[in-house]
């Protein structure tokens, strides 16, 4: 099943057109905000893998210990003949460490909003895992899809969600979402989810203020990418890149702060901005144990068994779906 042409793509979403939208909502708001899932053009995304491999960032390489060091009872809990479906394509080699241990799935599903880059991981995957079915869906997974069946009717529907991405959603979105995947999972299905603890002011904010710079630039990014994309005029060296843990919203956050007043074209549509004013790009989410369980329990997931690294810098929880909220 190497070849592209064989795969069957679930196609949900085949509209590209909301980004210019979005961005210009976003700068019209005060303040000025910008969705970190625009982080991740082609360049973006080489900056994030450069990220996870940077010694101040710990998520990455936390998250893959982890799995590896409970892998046996990762997959004793997702069971036989189950279907893994991944919010978010397998790029990673979290998604490989669970392909490399299940050898009994029903089927793996990845769900994209990016086509070319579903079709693309997908295919690197299948390659590897031709005994595997891979059902790839093209669609936003922060809203309910249908699945696609897999030859094998599966015992459950197991979600995963890796890199603590459910903290890129405030609060009452990440219980949307977390909904969502309660609905695909159905009751007696579960979600397998990376989620970031909180800790220390210091090792928070040093991982997004790395002293290379890496992660300024993949901030800085996201300006070029408008740039490209939606016929901005941004000057990236009249801003810079700013990252600070806001403590009563539990979240890092990040910003370009305008190094002056000035104005700027998105879009045909001109803003203007003022000398240390800010765009935020993103919030991380952190969370306590029990603030997550609390969350979950609001979709009707139950937390069965969480893992920790032996610092309690991050997570990996698994959680049944008692019920679909
Ligand atoms: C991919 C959302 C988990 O919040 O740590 C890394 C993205 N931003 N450095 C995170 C990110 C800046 C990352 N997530």
């Amino acid at each position: 099943m190497t070849d592209p042409a064989e795969l069957q793509l679930t196609e949900i979403e085949p509209k590209d057109a909301t980004m210019a939208k979005e961005v210009l909502a976003g700068l019209r708001a005060s303040p000025k905000v910008l969705s970190p899932k625009y982080f991740y053009d082609e360049r973006g995304s080489q900056l994030f893998d450069e990220i996870t491999a940077l010694p101040e960032y710990y998520p990455t390489r936390t998250e893959i210990g982890i799995m590896e060091a409970n892998i046996d009872e990762i997959v004793a809990l997702v069971g036989r003949q189950a279907s893994l479906i991944e919010f978010g394509s397998g790029s990673s080699l979290k998604t490989r460490i669970l392909l490399d241990n299940l050898n009994d799935l029903a089927a793996y599903v990845p769900v994209e909003i990016s086509r070319e880059y579903l079709l693309a991981i997908v295919e690197g995957l299948q390659a590897d895992y031709p005994h595997i079915e891979m059902l790839p869906v093209f669609a936003d997974f922060t809203k309910p899809f249908e699945l696609p069946a897999p030859r094998v009717a599966p015992v459950k529907n197991v979600v995963y969600f890796p890199g603590s991405t459910i903290g890129n959603f405030a609060p009452a979105k990440a219980l949307d979402l977390l909904r969502v995947m309660a609905s695909e999972a159905k009751q007696g299905g579960a979600l397998l989810i990376g989620v970031d603890l909180k800790k220390d002011t210091a090792i928070l904010e040093a991982a997004y203020n790395d002293s290379q710079g890496v992660t300024a630039r993949f901030n800085l990014n996201m300006l070029r990418r408008l740039n490209n994309e939606l016929d901005a005029d941004f000057v990236l060296d009249d801003f810079r890149h700013r990252a600070i843990y806001n403590e009563e919203e539990g979240r890092i956050e990040m910003h370009l702060i305008s190094e002056r007043d000035q104005s700027f074209v998105v879009a045909g549509e001109q803003f203007s901005i003022k000398k240390g004013e800010s765009i935020r790009t993103e919030c991380s989410y952190k969370f306590t144990l029990e603030e997550f369980s609390a969350l979950a329990a609001q979709a009707g997931f139950q937390q069965r068994q969480v893992w920790k690294d032996s610092n309690a810098l991050f997570s990996v929880q698994f959680l049944e779906c008692v019920s679909n909220n």
